[in-house]
C-alpha cells in the first residue's frame, strides 16, 4: 500500500496561516532540498499566490514560477486554479483562460488543479481542454470538488461530480475541503463511494487543520484507500493550514504504508521553515488566531483563509469587537446565496457580505457588486435555490439570472488588446499581458515600479564610473 504527499509550505499553508505573505527570497534556499525529498507534487503557486506577488510583495509571479522550475527540476510543480475565474475573483473569456493555462504549463506547472467554487463544472471545461492542448508528458488535469456540507451536499451527490470529472477527462479528482469540516467517517463514506465508482483513478485528499479533524480525517481517508494527501512541513502546519507533512509520515511508516518520502529531507525542509516563521511571528504577519484550532468552524463552516482575511480586514478597520457576530453571519448569508461552499472567490463574497451586514446594522442594507453578480448568473448555477426576496431585490420583480457561458465563450481577442493599449512600452511579454488583463491596477504599478527600479539602476551605474 502507497500514499503519497503533496508538501503545500509554498502555496496553501503560507496563503492560510498568513496571507501568502511568503516572499520567494524567503524559500529559494531550500528549494533543491525539497526537490529531493519524494513528493508526489509541490503545491508552489496559483491560489492567491499570484495577487499576492503583484499587491503585496513586488514580485513578478511567473518569474517567481521560473525559479521554483529552477531549482526544482525533479519535482512535478503544482498550482491552485480557479476555473473560469482563472487566479482572479470574476469570470474571463475562454481565450484568455485557455492563454493563461498555456502560459502556466509553459513557466513550469505541471499538476493543474481545477476547481469552480460552486461545482458548476461547466466552469472547468475550458481549463481543462486547454490544459490537454498544451500538455507535456508531465502534465496532469487534476478537477477538483470544493467539498462543503449543506442539506444538499449528499455523499451520492459527490459520487455523482467525481464520475463527471472522470467523464470529462480529468486524470485525477481531488476533494478540497478547504473548512476543515470534513469528519474522519464522512471521509470514509465519501472516499469508498468515490473510489468504487472511479475505479482505479488516483484520489487526493486536501483538508485543513482549522476544527481539529484534520489528523483523524486523513488517518480514516488512508485506511479507506485514499492516494495522495496534502500537507505542510510541520512549523508551517496545522491551525489554519494542513497536517504536518512528518507527523503523516511517522504515521504512515508505522502503519507499514509506503510513502516515498525522504526522512532526511523533509526534515531539513522543516528546519529551515523555523526561523522563517518565527520570522513573522514577531513581525505580526502570522496571527496566533490562524494557529489555534476553532472547533467553531464546525457551525460556521469557514475556511482558513476566509478566517485571516477577515482577521485581517476587521484588525484595519478597527472592528475586531464585530468578530464573532460577523462569523455568526456568515451561515444566514450562505443560505440565502443557495448554499455556495465557502472558497474562493464566494468565501470573499460571503464574508465581506456578512461583515457589511454586521457593521451597517441592517442585513442588506448595502449589497456587494460580487453578491450582486451572483445573483445576475456571473459565476455559474448555485448549488440549491437562492432567497426569492434578494434575488427580487436584486434582479427586480420576477428577474432571472443569465447563462453565464454565453459571455465567458468569447473568443475574439478583445481583452488582449485592450490590455497591450493601456500598457504600452510597460509590457514586455506575453506574461506581462496576462498578468493585467487578471490585476490590471496592480499588474501597471508593479510594471512601472520596475521600469523606475532599472531607470535607478543605470543612473547609478553611470555616476560610479564617474
Ligand atoms: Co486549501
Amino acid at each position: 500500500m502507497k500514499v503519497q504527499f503533496t508538501e503545500t509550505v509554498l502555496r496553501d499553508a503560507n496563503q492560510s496561516l498568513m496571507a501568502t505573505r511568503l516572499p520567494y527570497a524567503d524559500y529559494e534556499g531550500i528549494l533543491s532540498t525539497m526537490d529531493k525529498a519524494g513528493y508526489y507534487s509541490v503545491e508552489c503557486w496559483g491560489g492567491a499566490t499570484f495577487d499576492s506577488c503583484l499587491r503585496y510583495l513586488g514580485e513578478d509571479p511567473w518569474e517567481r514560477l521560473r525559479g521554483i522550475r529552477k531549482n526544482m527540476p525533479n519535482t512535478k510543480l503544482q498550482m491552485l486554479l480557479r476555473g473560469q475565474n482563472l487566479l482572479g475573483y470574476k469570470h474571463y473569456h475562454d481565450d484568455v483562460v485557455e492563454k493563461f493555462v498555456e502560459l502556466s504549463i509553459k513557466n513550469g506547472i505541471d499538476i493543474i488543479r481545477i476547481f469552480d467554487a460552486l461545482n458548476d463544472f461547466r466552469n472547468l471545461g475550458t481549463a481543462l481542454d486547454a490544459t490537454m492542448k498544451f500538455a507535456t508528458p508531465n502534465t496532469v488535469a487534476s478537477g477538483c470538488i470544493s467539498y462543503t456540507q449543506s442539506p444538499v451536499h449528499t455523499v451520492a451527490k459527490y459520487v455523482e461530480m467525481c464520475k463527471e470529472l472522470q467523464r470529462m477527462g480529468f486524470q485525477t479528482i481531488c476533494l478540497k475541503d478547504m473548512a476543515g469540516t470534513m469528519s474522519p467517517y464522512e471521509a470514509e463514506g465519501l472516499i469508498k463511494g468515490i473510489k468504487d465508482a472511479v475505479g482505479d483513478m488516483p484520489v487526493i485528499l486536501h483538508t485543513h487543520c482549522t476544527t481539529g479533524m484534520a489528523y483523524m480525517t486523513v488517518t480514516k481517508a488512508i485506511e479507506s484507500g485514499i492516494d495522495v494527501i496534502d500537507t505542510a512541513t510541520s512549523c508551517f502546519s496545522n491551525g489554519t493550514s494542513q497536517p504536518a507533512t512528518e507527523t503523516m509520515f511517522y504515521a504512515c511508516q508505522q502503519y507499514g504504508i509506503e510513502t516515498g518520502l525522504n526522512e532526511d529531507a523533509i526534515n531539513k525542509v522543516n528546519d529551515y521553515f523555523k526561523p522563517i516563521k518565527q520570522k513573522y511571528i514577531d513581525n505580526k504577519t502570522l496571527n496566533a488566531k490562524s494557529l489555534a484550532t476553532d472547533s467553531q468552524a464546525l457551525v460556521y463552516k469557514v475556511p482558513g483563509g476566509m478566517l485571516s482575511n477577515m482577521i485581517a480586514n476587521l484588525t484595519d478597520m478597527k472592528a475586531m469587537d464585530k468578530f464573532d457576530a460577523a462569523l455568526a453571519e456568515i451561515p444566514a448569508v450562505r443560505a440565502d446565496l443557495g448554499y455556495p461552499p465557502l472558497v474562493t472567490p464566494l468565501s470573499q463574497m460571503v464574508g465581506n457580505q456578512a461583515v457589511t451586514n454586521v457593521l451597517l446594522g441592517e442585513r442588506y442594507k448595502s449589497i456587494s457588486t460580487e453578491v450582486k453578480n451572483y445573483f445576475k448568473g456571473e459565476y455559474g448555477i448555485a448549488p440549491a435555490p437562492v432567497s426569492e426576496e434578494l434575488q427580487a431585490k436584486i434582479l427586480g420583480e420576477g428577474g432571472q439570472p443569465v447563462d453565464c457561458r454565453i459571455e465567458d465563450s468569447k473568443r475574439d481577442g478583445s481583452d488582449f488588446a485592450a490590455a497591450k493599449e493601456a500598457l504600452g512600452d510597460l509590457a514586455r511579454s506575453e506574461e506581462d499581458i496576462m498578468s493585467y488583463i487578471c490585476f490590471p491596477v496592480q499588474a501597471k504599478k508593479f510594471f512601472e515600479d520596475r521600469k523606475a527600479k532599472e531607470e535607478n539602476v543605470v543612473s547609478y551605474t553611470i555616476e560610479a564610473i564617474d
